[in-house]
């Protein structure tokens, strides 16, 4: 998907739009959307298995819950359907996408319909599947640090090197690869030793800030991960800043910095349940994350009736949208509301040769 085609779509969805209730009010929670929706981008949790346990992780993972991931017809209908109500992009992910047994069916599908698709792993069943991941859009690596902080965090040995492996292996077949770092207390003094690694390797790369409020698993209980300092976070952004991967938007980055600002709970707008949504492992339809981990918010069956269904009667989300700093939503909301520095991230995603060596050029001038 260009950028053009994601805008032409993104203007029918503000053709429509209702504006008052883009913004985050509470009075709008579990209301009736009245403007236009769109389910222009979809993040599927495809499983609730992991083959990994790590010390941060806030996904809804629980291998004991294998039985209840969303079945390969459901997949590979609910993926046709959405292509026809206009789907752009889809991101894939989990638990650990690479673990279900259809990864291939569920690609196949994806391509033939010509989505925007990204796929994000803890990389350690990439080469295992190459063939399959040929023909993605992009790869999310998750990467949390130099060799023992990452090995630490995600309680994996080896897992560093597969992912360093991983990232030599997408370049190699010429798969556009993207390493993601969730920014916690134990690796925010590592970011200096990451950034580095990650510049030599020529590798886009996205922090994400660590966030607290998902379910706590049984090898979590007694953890000390948090997330850090506002203080340290300004540190990393800075140093994260000077990195020419850099691929997070300023919005962003000065999202994450909101919850110790007494401004945090200034309104914004957001497309959740409107331009995008999630599916959990189980396919039930949900606005965002939060809404997912929220009890009290019933997610759309998607076992009991069809997406389009789902997606239009389904109520909006907007509780503790103040302290909401998700990575996956506020890039989204910002790059749905044409933020020019969204957009030009987006352009220097697409014409990253060009941007990398004015970049370089600049740099040895100095
Ligand atoms: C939930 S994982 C699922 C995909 C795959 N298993 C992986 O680790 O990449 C998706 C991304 O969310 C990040 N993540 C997990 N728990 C998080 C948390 N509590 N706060 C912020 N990001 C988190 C992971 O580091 C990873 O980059
Ligand atoms: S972060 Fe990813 S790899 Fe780690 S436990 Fe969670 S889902 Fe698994
Ligand atoms: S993504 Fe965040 S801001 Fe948007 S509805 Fe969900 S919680 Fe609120």
């Amino acid at each position: 998907m260009g950028l053009i085609n994601f805008g032409i779509n993104a203007s029918k969805l503000w053709s429509g739009v209702n504006y008052s209730q883009l913004v985050t009010n509470e009075k709008d929670h579990n209301k009736q959307y009245t403007g236009k929706k769109i389910p222009l981008g979809v993040t599927f949790a495809l499983t609730f298995i992991c083959n990994f346990e790590c010390a941060h992780c806030g996904a809804d993972i629980d291998n004991s819950k294998s039985d209840q991931d969303a079945s390969t017809k459901l997949m590979i209908d609910t993926l046709n359907e959405l292509k026809r109500l206009g789907g752009q992009r889809i991101s894939l992910t989990g638990g650990e996408p690479l673990v279900r047994k259809d990864i291939k069916d569920i690609l196949q599908t994806a391509y033939k319909n010509k989505f925007f698709v990204s796929l994000t792993t803890n990389g350690w069943f990439v080469e295992r599947h190459l063939d399959k991941l040929k023909n993605l859009d992009l790869l999310v690596l998750s990467l949390d640090g130099t060799e023992p902080v990452h090995d630490f965090i995600r309680r994996k040995p080896g897992s560093f090197k597969k992912v360093m492996e991983s990232i030599k292996t997408a370049k190699k077949n010429n798969i556009p690869v993207l390493v993601n770092t969730t920014v916690m207390n134990t690796n925010v003094d590592d970011m200096p030793g990451l950034s580095k690694i990650l510049k030599e390797l020529e590798v886009y790369w996205t922090i994400d800030l660590y966030l607290d409020n998902t379910n706590i698993k049984s090898w979590q209980k007694g953890s000390n991960i948090s997330r850090p300092t506002d203080k340290l976070l300004t540190q990393v952004i800075s140093l994260a800043k000077d990195n020419p991967y850099l691929a997070n938007s300023s919005h962003y980055l000065n999202a994450t910095k909101k919850k110790e600002n007494k401004n945090s709970n200034k309104p914004q707008t957001c497309f959740a349940g409107i331009g995008y949504c999630v599916v959990s492992p189980d396919a039930k339809l949900y606005p965002c994350f939060p809404a997912q981990f929220d009890n009290e918010f019933e997610g759309m069956d998607l076992k009991k009736m069809s997406f389009d269904d789902a997606f239009q009667k389904m109520p909006l989300y907007r509780k503790n949208c103040g302290s909401c700093d998700y990575i996956c939503h506020l890039e989204m909301n910002s790059l749905y509301s044409f933020n020019p520095n969204s957009i030009f991230k987006g352009l220097k995603y697409l014409y990253k040769d060009k941007f990398l060596s004015l970049f370089k050029r600049k740099n040895s001038e100095k």
